[in-house]
């Protein structure tokens, strides 16, 4: 809840930073509420997500390649869930106490490390029966940009072969899920065998290890035709050799961030996407979600003293995501 300060107004625990810079400059501070603007629900969090962006945001990457000029103190963090605290006026679709996560990158009314946020309503849905709140909280940003990718890139189509590389990080291991929900058979290129028995628990219908394995001898026991379609959630050899394995006429794509860029061959040109979540996506998400839980894997939790912590374990080896317990 929030405590009031001396001049009661109601502020709230976050992590700032107040200028752009390396995992030390993170660290907590009252701030106050945000107020629900017109069209927007203030969240009373319990769980946020680490994104894998967030470091680069952190630097400042972000507000130089946008030419944004934010001011400090800086909430990071784009995903979250809780509880409905307050809505703004003309908001109908949402209601105080209802129970709901959201996902809004370089969120304009200040980020999800925090104890409340406020976000535009249409970026707002209710927790899917079956899944935990720190799982809803973590899916939002790597889920819809997963179906970003899948559907509005790639153009997935049921029956069509699907590789899915670094299947057992954050973005990939729902790629999975959702690639065999759109019909798709995938075949996994996960990390470790830790991350090969993830993504097999997630639907591949073959997993390989693109730490220890060559992709083309996966594709090869995998579809004597060559891929339709490759989603690329990392970069380097073996995701270039993914492309290679695209039959020609067949797509491939990459969210933006992946470093190195897919590499491009004579038939195949990888096609760079980014999640934006909006309305129109989040309901298409929840839909393809509808009463079959997703299988969010959270790594590990942390609380949002530790966030620094938190950053830097993000470049270790891991499965799925990582979480910040607020409430
Ligand atoms: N543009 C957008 O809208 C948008 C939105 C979200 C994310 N992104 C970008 O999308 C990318 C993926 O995000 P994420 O959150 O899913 O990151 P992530 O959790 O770090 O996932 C990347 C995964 O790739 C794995 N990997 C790397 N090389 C591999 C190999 N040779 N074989 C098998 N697996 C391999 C990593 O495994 P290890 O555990 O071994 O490291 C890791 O699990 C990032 O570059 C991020 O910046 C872009």
């Amino acid at each position: 809840m929030p405590s009031p300060d001396a001049s009661d107004t109601a502020t709230m625990r976050a992590v700032v930073i107040d200028g752009f810079g390396g995992p030390e400059r993170l660290h907590e501070r009252q701030v106050p509420v945000p107020s629900p603007g017109r069209g927007q629900v203030l969240i009373g969090l319990e769980t946020a997500g680490v994104g894998s962006w967030d470091p680069f945001e952190r630097e400042g990457g972000y507000a130089e390649m946008l030419g944004m000029s934010p001011s400090f103190p800086y909430v990071l963090g784009s995903e979250g869930a809780g509880t409905v605290a307050a809505v703004g006026d003309g908001v109908t679709s949402r209601a105080v106490g209802e129970r709901v996560f959201a996902a809004s990158f370089l969120n304009p009314a200040g980020g999800f490390y925090a104890e409340y946020v406020c976000v535009d309503a249409g970026l707002v849905a209710p927790i899917p029966a079956g899944m935990s709140t720190s799982q809803a909280a973590v899916m939002g940003g790597v889920g819809m940009t997963a179906l970003r990718g899948l559907r509005d890139a790639l153009e997935l189509r049921s029956g069509e072969t699907l590789l899915v590389h670094g299947a057992s990080g954050a973005m990939g291991h729902l790629a999975v899920q959702l690639g065999e929900r759109l019909g798709a058979r995938v075949l996994a290129v996960a990390s470790g065998d830790d991350g090969v028995a993830l993504a097999a628990r997630a639907g591949a219908e073959l997993a390989i290890d693109g730490r220890a394995e060559h992709v083309a001898d996966g594709v090869r026991r995998f579809s004597a035709d060559g891929l339709d379609a490759a989603l690329l959630t990392a970069g380097g050899p073996e995701a270039d050799a993914a492309v290679a394995a695209v039959r020609p006429g067949g797509r491939a794509a990459y969210p933006t961030g992946v470093q190195p860029e897919p590499a491009s061959t004579p038939g195949v040109e990888p096609q760079a996407f980014n999640g934006e979540p909006d309305a129109e996506l989040l309901e298409r998400f929840i839909a393809l979600i509808g009463d079959r839980p997703l299988d969010v894997h959270i790594a590990r939790e942390f609380t949002l003293d530790q966030i620094p912590a938190a950053h830097q374990a993000l470049r270790d080896h891991h499965l799925g995501k990582l979480a910040i317990t607020i409430g």
